[in-house]
């Protein structure tokens, strides 16, 4: 027997439902927000990632599944959607329209990682990206469409949290301070940031080796460092935040994986860590990932929810609505005949999108009356020789344990009010 690859799972029916309602719901608010949609491939050139994710980041250090083609191109199943939707952006020339741009996009990603709860090789997400504007507004856009997803959803207690990372201007001046603090550091500090504090010292912070975190606890803190209009920018996303009523908390240790973040950074977390650990949700401001990726300069903002997760959760709160509808009506038939006359009911019955159905195995009326029963059906119809014949059939009300001989008129209407409740 071949299992499936450590990493990925298989979406069995009962779960799927989950999962289409999650994203059910995220269109829907999509569309609330005027975001449209955007399909997009699961491999690309990886390249593309190298440039927007960030060649220091773990995404791309550790964790890409990176193969050669049949043409000796370099190709990468995508790690996160924001790198494909800039590139499609210019691909598609989409900066000659008006601007922002509002894309949504949901997927498979892949990323190299240790599974575990909610953690996946090849794992889902949900995101959107706007397009074109530095307006603060933007950003705030972007967190309420976020909280409001998930209020949707029926998670209305995300934990937010908040953080801004600087820009080309005010991020210098902190890497020098951090990494003059780090350098006395540097022998206790882990392999990986050692790498770290040469090549990008913030990314310390997102140690998850518990020495590292003690010996950084002290040090100098990007959002300490802000410029001016960075500062600006921050007051206002927090200022639009507090007048749409949203709750957050500034979390001066977020920094985020990937390295195309500028301004903004922000998490969203499920307040029981049993069920999820992990950040449900990020995102952030990326100024200068359209440029570096051969546009204008561009800035975009954007977030990305995982649907696993958001499915976890789901899960843990079992609402009836989401469950599998209910088997209205179980035919139960003796011979040939019978059966026929079965086929043709379920097939109005179905047209009706009412959920039917009968035994498929030629077994016995006993064993049919037992699939019924385990299946919960509402109703069964039980067909013989004699009942065609006469033209009447019985009707069994499952619930109440009754039986009554009507006529195929009679039988149908109680289905179909049935139904209807
Ligand atoms: P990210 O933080 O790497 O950001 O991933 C966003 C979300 O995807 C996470 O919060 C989590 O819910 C889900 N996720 C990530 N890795 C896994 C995994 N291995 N298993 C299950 N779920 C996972 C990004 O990907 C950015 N592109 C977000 C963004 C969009 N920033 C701006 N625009």
């Amino acid at each position: 027997m071949i299992n499936g690859p450590r990493g990925t799972v298989d979406i069995l029916p009962e779960e799927s439902r989950l999962w289409r309602h999650v994203e059910a719901v995220f269109a829907e608010t999509c569309d609330a927000y005027g975001y449209g949609e955007l399909r997009l491939p699961i491999f690309e050139h990886s390249e593309l990632f190298l440039r927007s994710v960030g060649e220091t980041t773990d995404i791309v250090q550790k964790e890409m599944y990176t193969f050669s083609d049949r043409g000796h191109r370099s190709i990468t199943l995508r790690p996160e959607g924001t790198a494909g939707v800039v590139r499609s952006f210019l691909e598609h020339k989409m900066q000659n329209l008006p601007l922002p741009i509002k894309l949504y996009y949901n997927g498979p990603m892949f990323r190299y990682e240790r599974p575990e709860a909610g953690r996946f090789r090849q794992f889902s997400q949900i995101g959107m990206e706007g397009i074109g504007s530095h307006d603060p507004s933007m950003d705030a856009e972007i967190i309420i469409m976020t909280m409001d997803f998930y209020r949707r959803l029926g998670i209305a207690n995300g934990q937010l949290i908040l953080n801004s990372v600087g820009c080309e201007v005010c991020r210098p001046v902190h890497r020098q301070a951090l990494y003059d603090f780090l350098l006395p550091l540097k022998d206790q500090l882990c392999n990986d940031c050692q790498n770290r504090m040469e090549k990008n010292p913030l990314r310390v912070f997102d140690c998850k080796n518990e020495n590292c975190q003690a010996l950084t606890a002290e040090g100098p803190r990007v959002s300490d460092y802000l410029c001016s209009d960075c500062q600006d920018h921050f007051d206002d996303v927090q200022a639009y935040l507090d007048s749409a009523g949203l709750e957050y908390q500034h979390d001066k240790d977020l920094v985020r994986g990937l390295d195309y973040y500028t301004r903004t950074v922000f998490e969203v977390y499920y307040p029981d860590r049993n069920i999820i650990s992990s950040a449900i949700g990020a995102g952030g401001r990326y100024n200068k990932l359209v440029e570096e990726l051969g546009g204008k300069d561009l800035p975009g903002v954007g977030v990305a929810l995982g649907v696993d997760r958001a499915v976890l959760v789901l899960k843990a709160n079992p609402k009836e609505e989401l469950q599998a509808p209910r088997l209205i009506l179980y035919i139960a038939t003796m011979g040939k005949k019978a059966g026929m006359l079965a086929v043709s009911i379920l097939k109005d019955l179905r047209a009706k999108n009412i959920y039917s159905d009968k035994d498929y195995l030629n077994r016995s009326l006993k064993a049919q009356m037992k699939s019924a029963n385990r299946a919960n059906a509402r109703y069964v119809m039980i067909i013989g020789q004699e009942e065609i014949e006469k033209g009447r059939y019985t009707l069994r009300d499952m619930d109440n344990q009754t039986q009554n001989e009507l006529d195929l008129p009679e039988i149908m209407k109680i289905i179909e009010e049935s139904s209807d409740n």
